[in-house]
C-alpha cells in the first residue's frame, strides 16, 4: 500500500500544521512518519515504543548494531530518556538547541534496547525545525529517527530522491521541500570533560572551542586528510552515500592547481565518459558536457550534495569526479560525507 502524502511545502499557516494531527496519532499507534528536520528527513517511531522501533530498522534495511537517534521537543523529554546530564552537556544544550547538534547521553532503562543497539547511552537531539517538533509535540513522545534512506544510500534531503525507496513502507510521508542544511547533525560525546565529535555536521568544531571547550575529532573523520598528494584504498568500513559508478574526490587549497588536476584527470581518462561535479566559480572551466554545479557557499553546497550524490549514476558515466572543499567549519562536514561516497578514493594535494 501506498504511503499517505501530507504537502506542507508552504507550511507556514497554522491550519496546515495541524495536518500533523494525524500523523502523530500513528506515531502513538505504533507505526512509522517520514518527516523533516532543519538536517535531512527521518523516518520516525515512538522512541519508547520496541516493537514500533523494529519496523524503523525493517524499512531501512539497516544493521541492528547502528543505533538511532531520540528526537526531543523539550527539556523535560530528555530527562525522561537519559540522565547525568553534566555541565559540558548543558552548556551544548544551551548554546545549540534546538539545532543540529546530537549529544550521547546515559541511557534510562524506559528506552528499549533496539533504539541504542543494546548501549548503555542514547543520542538526543531537539531539531529546529517547525513540523519536526509539531510532530513531537502532538506525539507527546519522543522520537526515534534516522536520517530517510535505505542503508547505504545518501540521507534524504528531497521527498522526490526517496520517494521510490521508501513509499509504503512508512504510514506518512510528510513533505516540506528541500531541507534546510542537506548534512546530517554534528554527533558529540563528552569524554573526560572533552566534547569528542563522531560524526562532523553543521555545529562545527570551531563553534564547539569558541564556547571554551576543547574538541577532539575522532580518528576515523580525520583518517585521510593531511596526507601528501595519496590516493587512500578504498576502505570497505566506509561503504555510504556511494553512487554506483565509481567516483574520485580531489581538493587541492590553491584553485587554480585543483582545476588543473581535474583536467588532467579527464584527458586521462578521454575514452571514458566523466562527471563531474564543480563547484559554480569552476564550472566553465572544464570543457565537458556532463557538470553538475553545487553552489558556492559551503552552505549551498551541504544543501545539494546528497541530491547529486543520488543523480550521478543518472548520467550513464565511468568516473564521477568530485572538486572538494576546505575542512573548516561545515566543510568537515561535506568532506567526511564526500570521502565515504568515493570509498577513500581521495586526492588531496
Ligand atoms: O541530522 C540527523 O542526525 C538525522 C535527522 C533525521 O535527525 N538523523 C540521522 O540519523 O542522521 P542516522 O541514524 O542516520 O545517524 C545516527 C548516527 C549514527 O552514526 C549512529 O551510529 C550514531 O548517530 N549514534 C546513535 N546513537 C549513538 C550512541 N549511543 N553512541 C554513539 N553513536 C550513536
Ligand atoms: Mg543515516
Amino acid at each position: 500500500m501506498k504511503s499517505k502524502y501530507i504537502d506542507l511545502r508552504n507550511y507556514k499557516k497554522d491550519e496546515e500544521i495541524s495536518k500533523l494531527i494525524k500523523p502523530a496519532e500513528s506515531i502513538n499507534a505504533g507505526k512509522l512518519v517520514l518527516f523533516p528536520t532543519e538536517t535531512v528527513y527521518g523516518i520516525g517511531a515512538n522512541a519508547l515504543d520496541e516493537e514500533a522501533v523494529k519496523k524503523i530498522f525493517k524499512a531501512k534495511g539497516r544493521q541492528q548494531d547502528n543505533p538511532l537517534i531520540v528526537h526531543i521537543s523539550n527539556i523535560e523529554m530528555l530527562n525522561i530518556v537519559a540522565y547525568d546530564i553534566g555541565k559540558i552537556e548543558q552548556k551544548l544544550i544551551d548554546a545549540f538547541w534546538p539545532g543540529p547538534l546530537t549529544i550521547i547521553f546515559k541511557k534510562k532503562d524506559i528506552v528499549p534496547n533496539n533504539v541504542t543497539a543494546g548501549l548503555d547511552t542514547v543520542a538526543v537531539r531537539m531539531p529546529n525545525n517547525k513540523i519536526a517538533k509539531t510532530l513531537i509535540e502532538y506525539s507527546k513522545v519522543p522520537i526515534a529517527a534516522p536520517s530517510a534512506n535505505i542503508s547505504g544510500k545518501p540521507s534524504g534531503t528531497l521527498i522526490e530522491d526517496i520517494i521510490d525507496e521508501l513509499d509504503g513502507k512508512v504510514e506518512y510521508i510528510i513533505d516540506s521541500g528541500i531541507v534546510e542544511i542537506g548534512v546530517e547533525s554534528t554527533v558529540v560525546r563528552v569524554v573526560n570533560e572533552k566534547v569528542h565529535i563522531l560524526r562532523p555536521g553543521k555545529v562545527s568544531q570551531e563553534q564547539i572551542q569558541d564556547l571554551g571547550l576543547e574538541v577532539v575529532i575522532e580518528k576515523q573523520i580525520l583518517d585521510s586528510y593531511d596526507q601528501q598528494e595519496k590516493v587512500m584504498s578504498p576502505g570497505v568500513k566506509y561503504k555510504h552515500y556511494a553512487p554506483n559508478t565509481k567516483c574520485i574526490l580531489i581538493y587541492s587549497n590553491d584553485n587554480e592547481k585543483l582545476v588543473n588536476k581535474i583536467n588532467e584527470k579527464i584527458n586521462e581518462n578521454n575514452n571514458q565518459k566523466v562527471l563531474i561535479l564543480t563547484k559554480t566559480k569552476n564550472f566553465n572551466k572544464y570543457k565537458i558536457k556532463n557538470k553538475l554545479d553545487m553552489g558556492n557557499s559551503l552552505e549551498e553546497i551541504s544543501k545539494n550534495i546528497f541530491t547529486y550524490l543520488r543523480k550521478a549514476d543518472s548520467y550513464k558515466v565511468d568516473l564521477v569526479i568530485i572538486e572538494g572543499v576546505e575542512k573548516e567549519g561545515l566543510g568537515l562536514a561535506i568532506m567526511n560525507r564526500l570521502i565515504r561516497a568515493c570509498e577513500n578514493n581521495y586526492i588531496e594535494f
